[in-house]
């Protein structure tokens, strides 16, 4: 039963899209008003095997928790399937199994209650419900997760990528050395937590390869090095931690720090599993201040994979005429940022 007060908004034309999120390790629902009040934000995160993750594996898990996270979502948000308005989805970039059990998901929902369809970029899907979630309106944004490195700042109808990863993502560079160094992870304190915590107690700066060509960066290089140093055992796991971070913060701070001063803007928005990190948070912020700029930092909730996110994003793309019919709803695996265009932006 819809209780009084949203018996009242349905009534008075509440509507409300229900948005889901798969494109990794998290199978997430979400569900925003049009105004942007996330009423549930339900995360199911898959915890890989010592190997990391593997995308067949991930997908399982989504499959398995889908009916359970649909469910806790409407429980939460204390509406039903036939108050929606609209159904969006993560269509991309990601991993192909992950994404097409998320899609699946959408398009059977959609089409069961006869509703619109909107498919999201994720990463367009991350700067949104930052924006939302720390009253910034148009900042440049360091997006550091396990699979993504990115520098953006919107221009000229689009996301602009400044600059991003050659090859590995920053979070995943943190893990992979982790697990190289026999540590342990948890729901609740990812490998990125656990080298912040151990880097913490390091004073040694140890040398380590620093690749930023142009406005990208390379972090595989130095990954290798820092594996190498680590089964070599001269160094104490502190400092190497202590260094790893030192160096990979550094690169993507002057990346930040360049697109800045290039674009003028005066807000800049840290957001991904990463940003949950103090010392890079710390960085952040101290070259926002040399460039006068607003420094904000998400939420991990929302920071991290959440399908909040799409469904905020899915109210932007639709109320802007945007619909994904269901023969186009096939998922994007390599769909970059500035490929979006962005109405709702002036
Ligand atoms: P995406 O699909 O956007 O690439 P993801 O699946 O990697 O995202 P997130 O939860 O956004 O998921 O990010 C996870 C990453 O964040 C992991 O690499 C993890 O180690 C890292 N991380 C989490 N907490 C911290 C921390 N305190 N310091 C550094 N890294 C962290
Ligand atoms: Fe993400």
């Amino acid at each position: 039963m819809l209780n009084d007060n949203k018996m009242k908004e349905k009534e008075n034309g509440e509507h409300y899209c229900l948005g889901v999120e798969s494109t990794a390790d998290d199978f997430s629902v979400g569900i925003s008003t049009f105004d942007g009040e996330i009423l549930a934000n339900i995360i199911s995160a898959y915890v890989p095997s010592e190997r990391g993750i593997h995308p067949r594996e991930a997908a399982r898990h989504h499959g398995e928790v889908a009916n359970k996270v649909l469910e806790n979502a409407f429980k939460k948000a204390r509406i039903k399937p036939r108050d929606l308005s609209i159904i969006s989805f993560s269509q991309g970039p990601g991993l192909g199994p992950c994404l097409r059990t998320g899609a699946t998901v959408a398009r059977a929902l959609a089409s069961y209650l006869g509703i619109p369809l909107v498919g999201i970029n994720h990463c367009v899907a991350h700067i949104e419900i930052g924006k939302l979630k720390t009253d910034t309106k148009d900042p440049v944004t360091l997006y550091v997760s396990g699979g993504n490195t990115i520098v953006s700042a919107f221009d000229s109808g689009r996301y602009r990528v400044f600059g991003e990863t050659l090859d590995i993502a920053l979070g995943n560079c943190l893990d992979v050395f982790a697990r190289e160094a026999g540590l342990h992870q948890r729901v609740d304190e990812p490998f990125g937590a656990v080298v912040e915590k151990i880097a913490a107690k390091g004073k040694k700066l140890i040398h380590l390869p620093y690749t930023v060509k142009g406005m990208d960066m390379s972090f595989s290089g130095l990954l290798t090095a820092a594996i190498n140093l680590l089964k070599r055992g001269e160094y104490k796991l502190e400092d190497l931690c202590y260094s790893l971070q030192e160096t990979v913060f550094s690169m993507v701070t002057e990346v930040t720090e360049r697109a800045l001063a290039h674009t003028e803007k005066k807000e800049v928005l840290l957001t991904g599993g990463v940003a949950a990190n103090k010392r890079l948070q710390s960085r952040i912020k101290a070259i926002a201040k040399e460039h006068d700029a607003k420094f904000r930092v998400m939420p991990r909730e929302f920071a991290v994979d959440n399908g909040a996110m799409i469904a905020w994003t899915g109210v932007l793309a639709h109320t802007h005429g945007i619909v994904t019919p269901i023969e186009e709803s096939f998922v994007r695996l390599r769909w970059r940022l500035e490929e979006v265009e962005i109405p709702w932006m002036k």
